[in-house]
């Protein structure tokens, strides 16, 4: 099948076969998961649903968080491979899922779930569909983390509009160019995505990097 969401998935198995990678954890996502460790801990396991070149992995391994990743990009599974074997971890449980069929039947049991700026690639239907699949496989109290950017992000500046209200990028951003992607329009509306959590926090984070304006929204709750 040649979707837009396959399409993706070849830019991301290029991004990584390229040798990008990120390195560390984003600093709210560090914040969160201490808080929850904290106050609750993560007993059980954490699904990464689109877990990249591994940086989220790494730092929940680091604090004792046994998790399962998947990906859409089989390249970014061999990164976080490579990652784990050099930084002498255990490898986490990985697998490829296909971003055009249902997460449902794709997904291992999981007791809770982080999704960091990974499943607003593909068109709104599905993100919402795919976000509601990752909502319906947390048992009671399972924690949640989410992220995806803010339509102020430069990946939303430098793409065209959908007649859907997706986003399919045009400039050159990150070698991600074609991408389609879905972003809430505001943060009411972010908040509207995640029926069935209980939302302890959410809200944004803006910076301008080397003249580059990045912002994203995050959520952070458990399961009702
Ligand atoms: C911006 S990176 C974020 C990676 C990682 N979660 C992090 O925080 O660094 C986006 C990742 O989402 C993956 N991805 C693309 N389409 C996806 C989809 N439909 N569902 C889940 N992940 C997807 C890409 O392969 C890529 O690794």
């Amino acid at each position: 099948m040649d979707t837009n969401a396959q399409d993706n998935a070849k830019i991301w198995d290029r991004f990584y076969a390229t040798g990008h990678r990120l390195w560390y954890p984003y600093e709210v996502c560090v914040r969160l998961v201490r808080y929850h460790l904290a106050h609750e801990g993560f007993a059980g396991l954490m699904l990464d649903h689109g877990c990249g070149s591994g940086n989220h992995m790494e730092f929940l391994t680091r604090v004792g968080v046994r998790l399962h990743g998947t990906e859409v990009s089989s390249t970014a599974l061999q990164t976080v491979r490579s990652r784990f074997e050099g930084a002498m971890l255990p490898t986490p449980g990985l697998s490829l899922i296909d971003p055009d069929l249902p997460l449902q039947g794709q997904l291992p049991e999981y007791d809770h779930v982080i999704a960091w700026g990974s499943t607003h690639y593909n068109r709104r239907p599905k993100v919402l569909a795919d976000i509601k699949c990752l909502i319906d496989g947390l048992p009671q109290g399972g924690a949640f983390i989410f992220q995806v950017p803010t339509v102020r992000d430069v990946a939303a500046r430098q793409s065209e509009k959908l007649e859907d209200g997706s986003f399919r990028i045009i400039g050159s951003i990150s070698s991600q160019t074609g991408a389609t992607c879905t972003y809430p329009e505001d943060l009411d509306e972010f908040r509207s995505w995640f029926p069935g959590i209980d939302l302890r926090d959410t809200g944004s984070v803006a910076v301008t990097l080397f003249g580059t304006p990045v912002e994203y929204y995050f959520a952070y709750g458990v399961k009702n």
